[in-house]
């Protein structure tokens, strides 16, 4: 194995509690990288050699990105759909069955480059940790057929047969399905199960049904809910004390203190409000009743069709009153801790060597520069792959 060590990083987010700060900043600063792994962080006078070395320029580096909420195995366009929004239309959770017409009809090659586009395109914007669901099948085959490849990509991924009762069944025989022969088959390609949580998708009751049949299966839980009203899904996740509950837009005083008692991770979407014309939660509250808060993608065809962590970072500073810092730290370490990884999301000896150069000299121009490409290099795993 080859050691690296990158010098010249004008600001370092380390994200290690061990250090100052909720990031953990390092400023003049070095990281050495012995294969997949870094073995050493700290200032650059320091710094022990290294087999090669590379010059940062006095630019900022952070962690990788941990995007925890994804569904990129799909084929189709939506984008129709989005104009309607932008002009008066709804969204309604029913388009999700546009793109399980368009998923199915699509072929095993098809769908992998698909997948692997997108993965790329992410990579391309420093993520460099993701998590991915199936939920664009709702059958027996297609749901294990999504999981199977999107397990090409990635370790996280998450079984969603329960994203919305498909046409030409009932929601009492679909359930069925999802507990019974969809699990069986889904469950060798899956770690997660995960329920859409609301009006028009699945209750509460049905969801505690599938993600109880889950965990019987091995599969931990986490839930989509409290995305589109106000609902039970939230207290249903701290109950069952899930690691995360995604979306979380529409928040009563007692969602916001059942989440703060149980330890469940608020996973917070801000492209799904910029792309639905939704209200944006208030992650403030969630911050300052002691809920931790990850900030993901939700990259997907209907309710937002975007790959990007800055985009994501951007909206959560300007929409939803959190800190340029917090809006970091919860774009990689607590996405991490939403995956229950703690391999990821940080720069310390032993974690996965997973880092982004920003062409920038600090990790506040992902706010202030929203929209302008800042990533100027990534390596995953030790690996330079941009
Ligand atoms: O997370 N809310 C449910 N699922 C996706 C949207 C799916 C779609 O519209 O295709 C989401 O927003
Ligand atoms: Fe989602």
């Amino acid at each position: 194995m080859s050691s690296v060590v990158i010098t010249g990083i004008g600001e370092l987010t380390t994200n290690d509690p061990a250090r100052e700060g909720l990031l953990g900043l390092v400023e003049d600063a070095a990281v050495v990288l012995d294969g997949d792994t870094v073995v050493w962080v700290g200032p650059a006078s320091e710094a022990p050699a290294a087999d090669t070395a590379y010059d940062a320029g006095g630019r900022a580096v952070i962690p990788g990105y941990v995007d925890s909420h994804s569904h990129l195995v799909f084929t189709g366009d939506r984008s129709r759909e989005f104009a309607a929004r932008m002009t008066g239309e709804p969204y309604s959770a029913g388009g999700i069955r546009t793109t399980v017409a368009a998923t199915r009809a699509a072929g095993d090659e098809q769908l992998v480059s698909h997948v692997a586009r997108l993965v790329a395109e992410m990579r391309a914007q420093g993520t460099t940790s993701l998590e991915i669901k199936s939920g664009y099948g709702l059958s027996v085959h297609d749901e294990a057929r999504s999981l199977a490849v999107a397990r090409h990509f990635t370790e996280d991924t998450t079984f969603l047969g329960a994203h919305v009762v498909p046409s030409g069944t009932t929601p009492e025989d679909y359930v069925d399905l999802v507990t019974g022969p969809m699990l069986t088959a889904a469950a060798p390609h899956a770690r997660w199960i995960d329920v859409f949580c609301e009006d028009g998708a699945f209750d509460v009751d049905q969801a505690r049904a599938i993600l109880t049949a889950g965990s019987d299966h091995g599969l931990r839980g986490r839930l989509h809910a409290n995305q589109l009203t106000y609902g039970a899904g939230v207290k249903l996740a701290a109950e069952l004390g899930l690691v995360a509950v995604d979306h979380c837009t529409y928040l009563a005083d007692d969602d916001v203190s059942a989440l703060a008692d149980s330890g469940t991770i608020a996973t917070l979407l801000p492209g799904v409000e910029f792309s639905t014309r939704h209200p944006y939660p208030d992650a403030r509250a969630l911050l300052d009743a002691g809920v931790r808060v990850a900030i993901a993608s939700d990259c997907n065809p209907g309710s937002c069709f975007t790959s990007s962590m800055a985009l994501c970072i951007a909206l959560a500073v300007r929409e939803m009153r959190m800190s340029p810092a917090e809006a970091l730290h919860a774009a990689t370490a607590t996405g991490a801790a939403a995956l229950d990884r703690d391999d990821v999301g940080v720069i310390a000896p032993g974690k996965r060597a997973d880092l982004v150069l920003l062409d920038a000299p600090s990790y506040l121009h992902l706010a202030y520069r929203p929209g302008v490409p800042l990533v100027a290099g990534v390596w995953q795993g030790g690996r330079p792959v941009v």
